[in-house]
């Protein structure tokens, strides 16, 4: 077969607001750029961020305080260097979507309207509102559009073309015709989005299956801090779709089926505004003494019916909509019932605060490759992600990344050229999967696994439950090369789809597991039952992991940059 091959100077994989963001910047600045994409750029998941974006805007809000809340956020894990580039820049990243065209909700004197936001001293999210992430979405890819970028919608990368140290581009294929093609580029970007369907019960779309890490990973390149997932703590109960933290930040109140507003006990404080880890804990604490509300006890409720129906009418309609048509609960009546939702990846493909990718703990760089956005750990978010941060780092990073990228190429980063045989792991991959027949299912493998994962490496996680986790996602890997897949067919192939996804999603899933059997304290959103103190002296570290053709795991320890804020305990 012969394969096509494109040139650019540019190729992005993701076409959320970080791949958006880059690609602009890049096609503004005259480079060649194609954007590959499984998706149309409107369905990115970007689209799906309810709550808000962050920026120290408010009277008495400073860029101190935001970076201060987000280093006491992360559990003092952020790199604090990325941390205050993202909060000095995070007012004028506000004006530039709002310059572009975004419509952002107003208070009464006219200015942007900011509400308040788990673990945060100040109000600082900035909202659309509930639908923030979707109007910077629309306004980026209008503005993107117009600038001309290249969007390979409906196409799904496969491979990174590594060698020698330096990414030259990626293989992907056309879903509609299974066709693959190389897209040989100068520099390429990662921002592909985070991974939390590798859990049964999370708030993310069909879409979020991780792919990019394990690709990083085949080539023996490691993945950063993989062991910190966020749990949200407002999931609806039974599905995990996202009832944003606005619910909260208006004024929403938890109880537990005995009528306790149980925050009392766990952040007397900042109650329902503690941080995210905090919270989701405190839920399926409650949940685990048998205080859970729902017809199997697994949610608790959050309550709005003491607010104004105007709040709920004007600034959390979609909200309301989700709450009555998943679960028939109107939010402006009754309580509603939430629960604990997988919902981020704080770690990722690893880069320095330049969005170049770092191919070792010692921080040297794979020449050419760039991520940012959700996909990547550059590290902003550390242990725990403050609510309204990401949307934030995937808009601000992702621009940074693509002026990074105009300026290597503007100072003569050179084109190695592809060669056919590039493709040649995509097209083995391909016709393994299309002629394999096994007698394991994809659904069912995946099932299994998401099953595992929140009941094992969950909000709570243990040496035991980790290593059956573990053992089970070794088993997982063997019966995964014994499937069967029932469409032959070349065309929009979705069982194909879905059965390479789900080999990135076991082999990132080992990554999850193995950090968090590695790391023998509790930090943020990773809390080890038996191990339930933070502990600086051992763990003030990154994981850097790798995994072998084998699947086999090995681990080294980055160091955190350090900044401004003393760790300390953290109290809400
Ligand atoms: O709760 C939310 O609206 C989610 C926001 C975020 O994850 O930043």
């Amino acid at each position: 077969m012969s394969i096509k091959i494109h040139e650019y100077d540019a190729v992005i994989v993701g076409a959320g607001l970080a791949g958006l963001a880059a690609a602009k910047e890049l096609t503004e600045a005259g480079k060649k750029t194609a954007v590959i994409t499984k998706l149309h750029p409107l369905r990115s998941h970007s689209g799906a961020a309810q709550g808000g974006i962050n920026a120290a805007l408010g009277k008495d809000d400073s860029t101190e305080l935001h970076e201060f809340d987000t280093v006491k956020g992360s559990d003092y894990l952020a790199d604090q260097d990325c941390v205050e580039l993202m909060c000095t820049k995070a007012p004028e990243t506000i004006r530039w979507a709002e310059r572009m065209g975004a419509v952002f909700s107003r208070d009464e004197e006219g200015d942007i309207a900011i509400r308040p936001f788990g673990g945060q001293s100040k109000p600082r999210a900035c909202y659309a509102k509930d639908r923030t992430g979707l109007t910077l979405l629309q306004t980026i890819y209008e503005q993107a559009d117009r600038a001309g970028i290249e969007v390979f919608d409906e196409w799904y990368c496969s491979d990174l073309i590594y060698e020698d140290g330096k990414v030259s581009g990626v293989v992907a294929y056309d879903i509609r015709t299974s066709e693959p093609a190389i897209f040989n580029a100068k520099v390429t970007m990662f921002a592909t989005g985070g991974h939390g369907r590798a859990y049964r019960f999370n708030s993310n779309a069909h879409a979020n299956t991780g792919d990019s890490l394990s690709i990083v990973a085949r080539h023996g390149l490691p993945l950063e801090d993989m062991e910190f997932v966020q749990f949200h703590p407002s999931g609806l109960g039974g599905s995990g779709v996202l009832i944003s933290e606005a619910a909260r930040g208006e004024g929403g109140r938890l109880f537990n089926s005995e009528g306790e507003r149980f925050m009392t006990k766990y952040a007397p404080n900042a109650m329902e505004l503690a941080s995210r880890d905090v919270v989701s804990r405190a839920i399926m604490e409650e949940v685990r003494q048998g205080r859970g509300v729902g017809k199997d006890g697994q949610s608790v409720n959050i309550d709005l019916t003491h607010l104004d129906p105007q709040i709920i009418l004007t600034r959390l309609p979609e909200l309301r909509e989700l709450a009555i048509a998943f679960q028939g609960q109107d939010m402006l009546k009754e309580p509603i019932h939430i629960s604990a939702t997988a919902h981020y990846s704080m770690g990722g493909i690893p880069t320095n605060i330049n969005c170049q990718v770092e191919k070792n703990a010692n921080k040297e760089l794979v020449e050419g490759f760039y991520a940012a956005g959700e996909c990547s750990c550059v590290s902003v978010h550390g242990a725990n992600r403050l609510g309204a941060n990401s949307v934030l780092e995937a808009m601000l990073f992702g621009r940074h990344a693509g002026e990074n990228m105009v300026k290597a190429l503007d100072e003569g980063i050179e084109l190695r050229p592809a060669k056919e045989s590039d493709a040649d792991t995509t097209v083995a991959e391909m016709n393994t999967l299309l002629t394999s027949n096994g007698k394991e299912r994809v659904a069912k493998l995946r099932e299994e696994l998401q099953i595992g994962m929140t009941a094992d490496a969950g909000v709570f996680r243990t040496k035991e439950s980790l290593e059956r986790q573990l053992k089970l996602i070794d088993e997982l890997l063997v019966r995964f090369k014994d499937i069967r897949i029932d469409d032959k067919s070349k065309t929009f192939n979705t069982d194909l789809q879905e059965a390479t996804e789900l080999g990135h999603m076991l082999e990132f899933s080992k990554f999850i597991v193995d950090g968090a059997l590695n790391r023998e304290e509790s930090r943020g959103g990773h809390y080890r039952e038996d191990f339930p103190t933070r502990d600086d002296e051992k763990y003030m570290k990154h994981t850097y992991a790798y995994m072998d053709k084998d699947y086999k795991m090995s681990q080294e320890w980055g160091e955190v940059t350090q900044g401004k804020f003393e760790p300390m305990e953290r109290k809400y």
